[in-house]
This record gives C-alpha cells, sequence and structure tokens, in this order.
C-alpha cells in the first residue's frame, strides 16, 4: 500500500488521485485504482455510473426488482448494496466475482477509470445523472452526515469546493463531461434523476428495453412501486439502514428525494456563480441540461 504521506492530501477525509478524490478511510490506494483497470468483466455484465447523490441507491433498487420480477418469491436475502455492489469497493472481495449473469456493478468513477474490460467488450452503461445544484445540497447534507468524510464548515465553504472539484469524487462537471464525451464509444443509457421523478414508469421501461429485461405490466408495477421514496425510505434493503446502525451514517440518506431543494439553501448571488461556471465548464457538452 502507498504510504499515506505520499498521497495528494485534499482535507483530512479526501486524496486526490488522477483529478478524482477518494476516502483516506476506504482500502483503495492508487495501486489498486490502477488494478481496477485490469478487473476482467463479462460481457453481460453491467454498470450503474453515478457522480455522488445523483441516484445510486434508486437505481439499485430499481435493478434489484428487475433481477426479482420474474421470481420474488425466490429474491436473495441480501440488501441491495450486495446485489449491485460498488466495484470499488470490491475489489478485494471475492464473493461478488462468482454472481450469477447478468452481474451489475455500481461505481462512481469517472470513465477514464473505469476497467478497461467496460469499453473492450462493449458492456451496458447506465449513468444517472442530477442537477447539480441538488447533487451539491444532497452531498452537503450527506457529508455532514457520512463519518468518512470531513463536515462542512459552512454551506459557503462547501459551496466553493464543489465548484472547484474539492469534494468526494472531484468535479460534477468533469464526471459528466468524461462521460458524455465517451458516448459514441461506450454502449451507455443516460437516465435523469428528475425524468424518474416525473415519470417513473416511463423512464424504468426504457431502461428495459435498454437491459434486454421484458416485464409483464404487473412485474412493470411492482418494480415502480417499491421503487418509491417513501417505500425505499423504510426498507432496510434499500436505505442502508445497516451502515446508520454501525454508525457511519448519523441520518437517513433518504433525505428527501426532491427536485429544486437548492432554491431553499442557495442564494441569489450563489446561483449566479453557480450559473456562470456552469456556462463555462459544459457549454461543449451537448446533452440536454434542463432540469425543470
Ligand atoms: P436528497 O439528499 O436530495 O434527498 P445517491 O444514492 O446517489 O447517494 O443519491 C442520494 C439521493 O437520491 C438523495 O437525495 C436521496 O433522497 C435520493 N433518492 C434515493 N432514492 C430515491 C427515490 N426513490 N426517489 C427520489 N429520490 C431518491
Amino acid at each position: 500500500m502507498d504510504s499515506d504521506s505520499s498521497l495528494d492530501v485534499v482535507n483530512s477525509a479526501l486524496y486526490r488521485y488522477k483529478k478524482t478524490n477518494f476516502l483516506f478511510k476506504d482500502p483503495m490506494r492508487p495501486k489498486d485504482l490502477d488494478a481496477l483497470l485490469d478487473l476482467e468483466l463479462r460481457p453481460t455484465d453491467v454498470f450503474v455510473v453515478t457522480y455522488p447523490k445523483s441516484g445510486t441507491v434508486w437505481m439499485q433498487q430499481i435493478l434489484v426488482q428487475i433481477m426479482d420480477a420474474a421470481h420474488p418469491e425466490q429474491a436473495e436475502d441480501l440488501i441491495n448494496r450486495n446485489r449491485v455492489p460498488w466495484v470499488e469497493d470490491r475489489l478485494f472481495d471475492e464473493p461478488f466475482r462468482d454472481r450469477p449473469d447478468p452481474r451489475y456493478f455500481g461505481s462512481h468513477l469517472p470513465v477514464d477509470m473505469l476497467p478497461r474490460d467496460v469499453k473492450n467488450k462493449n458492456l451496458k452503461v447506465v449513468y444517472v445523472w442530477r442537477n447539480p445544484r441538488d447533487v451539491l445540497v444532497s452531498l452537503y447534507h450527506f457529508s455532514e452526515a457520512w463519518v468518512f468524510l470531513e463536515s462542512p464548515k459552512s454551506f459557503e465553504d462547501f459551496f466553493q469546493d464543489f465548484l472547484n472539484g474539492d469534494v468526494y469524487m472531484g468535479s460534477w462537471f468533469d464526471h459528466v463531461r468524461g462521460y458524455q464525451a465517451e458516448r459514441d464509444r461506450l454502449q451507455i443509457h443516460f437516465m435523469k434523476f428528475e425524468d424518474m421523478l416525473k415519470d417513473l414508469r416511463g423512464e424504468v421501461e426504457k431502461l428495459c428495453l435498454f437491459l434486454g429485461h421484458s416485464l409483464t405490466e404487473e412485474q412493470m408495477d411492482r418494480v415502480v412501486e417499491t421503487s418509491t421514496f417513501n417505500n425505499m425510505k423504510v426498507n432496510p434493503k434499500a436505505n442502508y439502514k445497516d451502515l446508520v446502525e454501525k454508525e457511519r451514517y448519523s441520518k437517513n440518506t433518504m433525505r428527501k428525494g426532491v427536485a429544486g431543494d437548492w432554491k431553499n439553501h442557495f442564494t441569489v448571488a450563489q446561483n449566479e456563480r453557480f450559473d456562470q461556471v456552469f456556462k463555462e465548464k459544459m457549454r461543449d457538452v451537448s446533452l440536454s441540461c434542463s432540469w425543470e
């Protein structure tokens, strides 16, 4: 393991590697992140990629429900995090390698740090993204609640760190730009958090088309019903309650689950600053960046 003194320190909780910020508390170090590039994958593996706080846990729930749709009575008795494991957490973990096809993985990694097999074997990638203003707010609250991160000194401080990319997993702008730039070289399906809020069923139908799953109306009803915010909030397989119990989180991570909470946090001046940075960083991005 690299000695921690050789790492590029962002703050007491984070070190930077290849422009992305990782947790000191995670066992992953640069050499492990490099080794992940060579992780051998199966052509049937599917990746769900997100910048943090963009709907990862929501997608884990949806995918688990899709996997179990045909035989809910035989659903594996595992929490969602172990059915759709984080690839960057699991290099050290043998059991996930033996999971049956199709294996689903979650990841926050930027596109250039994903295992090479994702591109070489043309794996399916689902990229969920969200209004970055709401991502900022969600990550701010999450940073207060997750013991692995530094608690923000103030909202303004955190706001500036987010714009600078000095937060967990680095710059939102770089993350989204990276995946958008590779969209023709990846088999990738983009999903917007806000579209899922507006029409979950419609978005799950498009997802099933992309994944090649065909569900009956009844199965689709069940997937949608079990994946609403209120139902996930009380489902211990979905809501990461085990981590609250282990005192890793001080709050339920199912916080509000809405669009537009940034309006309750940003000042007018912060909003103007955000817009300016957004326009500059996203000017050549062809994805539709409208969230209202
Ligand atoms: P808020 O903090 O704004 O409430 P991630 O899973 O990537 O960490 O994202 C967490 C965010 O997704 C949180 O946002 C959480 O409440 C929201 N979320 C999770 N499941 C949801 C659902 N079924 N419907 C709406 N929002 C959901």
